[in-house]
């Protein structure tokens, strides 16, 4: 990046604190005359400011590494991990001031389709603009536009009601159109909406006042914008620093560094870590070389405590009297963003703050049309969908409502395989059973069970194709263990299905929920001292690694029952190929229904080469058994 952007981005963060700054969001197609009205509000308002700060657009990699990202939208910098897979998120940021304020203007694409960019740009918003041609009325996409920009908290709409010129400037057309909105504006959470009646293209109320407008008593466009107060600045609200690194650059010094993103700090001040909750002083704080007295919210600072305390990243200090909560279960409201649906049971990496952690979507409770608002039920969740879920995280983290601090409320969801970002979230709240629900110990635990029985529990989970001989090589398998006087007991998927599973078809959805459960039962049967083997088609790679992880090292045997299709096909044992083929049998694996074959599976068994007994041999040979099994 050339100095000179350089320089003007440390005098746009040296200016920030001393002029007033409201950041909008234009809500509308090309149609509607939305660049029209940008480029309006840009030319006439004179001051640009913009070109020399286009490189402080969303899609430019390089100022988001070089420490500017306090400018960008929350949600921009999760989507860090999309950026950089190449897939840019369309936000264009443009800046530019008048004598009263500074202008942050997030300008998206109106489609549907870019449902994820105008979260992207709505979501450090304070004031939607929300565009209607006069000509054509409210339309599916003005109701969608509100929907989002009420979910992600902005409190004030204006509904511009352009292109009044080719109405003749009609004052009723403009208070039908009013009205219309405000037919359904009552079930979203704006505390105020602005209607504008405006010509983009002439220039009528968007800074001077028209002529033809006599009837029209309200602001003009950037008279609002210049005078709307955008509401508690995150200044007042209480000091919330997560910590991006622990600057330890030798053993004299600690600090800890990151970007404040509510509130204030002194030094001296007490601040308490979370979660940990330990507290300390604040010895210094430093921006680039000099010691501060006193930093503020979306300075990047690095503060030192008097005395050593265990912070790592993602941590969040506090001060000591003014904690957040902590919690690992939560409802959340998320936009998801990817292709591939996200399912009910199924695990992601979450970015909250400056934190990774894994997370399960554990209920969809509903998803939101957005055109009508209608909350539907379902157990995916596909792109550019709104849904309302719960999320259980593998530890406790940080956080405060999206609605009242959206840095800590705010998160994105990360596939665990392709590590691109799939959904956008705002925590709504904590469950509460999260704090209610505690785990008891028992005395009698694994180990005197294992002592008792004269081995450990295990589970041996196939996986493979219909008819690839999971079953049939689990049976000849549990015979073997059997005799050998070890506790056994297969969970195979036909089984199940006739029980504890008799809800579940074959959807992704059902498959996950399917395996899901099966891992559950299977971990009780362990903890009980069992060897279980497992004969499920487990089709999905993610549903595997996340059963994997519920077990110890060597407690959990992948077992790749590895045929092609071809020769399961012939095998056909429940003519349910056939069936397939033939039409009748919808999601079939292999067939209509992916098969992600394991990548590092500790055994695979070709039953394509190998007799039953065979197969039998290699997994017994190569499961690591405990003393007393061998
Ligand atoms: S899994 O995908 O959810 O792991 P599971 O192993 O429980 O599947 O059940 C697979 C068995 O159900 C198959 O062996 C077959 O007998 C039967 N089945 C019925 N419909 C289907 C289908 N659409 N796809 C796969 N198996 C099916």
């Amino acid at each position: 990046m050339g100095t000179d952007i350089q320089q003007r981005i440390d005098d746009y963060i040296d200016n920030q604190a001393q002029l007033a700054q409201l950041r909008f969001i234009t809500c509308g197609s090309v149609d509607d005359g939305k660049s029209t009205l940008i480029g309006r509000i840009l030319y006439e308002s004179n001051k640009i400011f913009e070109d020399q700060l286009t490189a402080l657009t969303s899609d430019s990699k390089k100022v988001g590494t070089q420490g500017s990202d306090i400018d960008l939208a929350l949600l921009v910098d999760g989507l860090n991990a999309e950026r950089e897979q190449g897939i840019t998120i369309d936000v264009a940021y443009r800046y530019f001031t008048t004598e009263h304020r500074k202008f942050i203007v997030a300008d998206t694409p109106g489609h549907e389709q870019y449902t994820r960019n105008m979260v992207t740009g709505a979501s450090t918003a304070d004031v939607a603009v929300i565009l209607v041609d006069a000509t054509l009325g409210i339309l599916p996409q003005t109701r969608r536009h509100s929907f989002i920009a009420s979910l992600l908290g902005i409190k004030h709409a204006v509904l511009a009601i352009n292109k009044m010129d080719k109405v003749d400037f009609d004052e009723k057309i403009f208070r039908d159109i009013v009205e219309a909105y405000q037919s359904f504006t009552d079930k979203l959470n704006f505390e105020s909406i602005t209607p504008i009646p405006l010509s983009a293209l002439n220039g009528d109320n968007v800074i001077r006042r028209s002529q033809f407008t006599n009837w029209y008593k309200g602001p003009t466009l950037l008279g609002y914008l210049e005078t709307v107060d955008p509401g508690q600045s995150q200044l007042d609200h209480s000091f919330r620093f997560p910590v991006q690194w622990v600057n330890r650059p030798d053993s004299s010094f600690r600090g800890y560094s990151g970007t404040i993103v509510a509130g204030s700090i002194e030094k001296g001040q007490q601040v308490r870590v979370l979660p940990s909750g330990e507290v300390a002083n604040v010895a210094d704080i430093t921006l680039y070389q000099s010691s501060l007295d006193r930093a503020v919210v979306e300075q990047a600072v690095t503060i030192s405590l008097d005395h050593d305390v265990d912070i790592s990243r993602g941590d969040v200090l506090v001060k000591a009297d003014e904690p957040c909560e902590v919690s690992d279960q939560f409802q959340v409201s998320v936009v998801w963003m990817d292709q591939g649906s996200g399912f009910i049971g199924r695990s992601y990496f979450m970015k909250i703050g400056e934190q990774e952690v894994n997370a399960t979507i554990t209920d969809i409770k509903y998803k939101y049309n957005i055109n009508t608002f209608e909350q539907l039920s379902s157990r995916a969740i596909d792109l550019n969908e709104i849904g309302e879920m719960t999320i259980s995280l593998d530890k406790p983290v940080p956080f405060e409502a999206f609605k009242t601090c959206k840095a800590m409320g705010a998160f994105v969801l990360i596939d665990r395989y392709s590590h691109a970002t799939v959904g956008a979230g705002m925590i709504n709240f904590s469950l509460r059973r999260a704090q209610n629900v505690h785990r008891q110990a028992l005395v009698v635990d694994k180990a005197a069970r294992a002592k008792l029985n004269g081995h450990a529990g295990k589970v041996l989970w196939f996986t493979g194709l219909s008819g690839s001989g999971k079953s049939t090589i689990a049976n000849a398998l549990e015979q073997v263990l059997y005799k050998r006087g070890i506790r056994t007991y297969v969970l195979d998927g036909d089984n199940v299905r006739h029980g504890l599973n008799k809800d579940l078809g074959f959807t992704d959805a059902d498959r996950i929920e399917n395996i899901r459960r099966i891992s559950e039962v299977a971990k009780l049967m362990v903890d009980a001292g069992v060897v279980v083997l497992t004969s499920f088609i487990s089709p999905f790679r993610s549903e595997r690694d996340m059963a994997r992880s519920l077990f110890d090292t060597d407690e959990f045997v992948e077992i790749y029952i590895d045929v092609t299709l071809e020769t399961a096909e012939q095998r056909d044992p429940k003519g349910l190929y056939k069936k397939a083929r033939r039409g009748e049998l919808p999601n079939f694996t292999g067939i209509d229904s992916d098969y992600e074959a394991p990548e590092n599976a500790e055994i695979d068994v070709d039953s394509g080469k190998l007799s039953v007994e065979k197969c039998v041999e290699k997994i017994l040979d190569n499961v690591k058994w405990d003393k007393m099994v061998e």
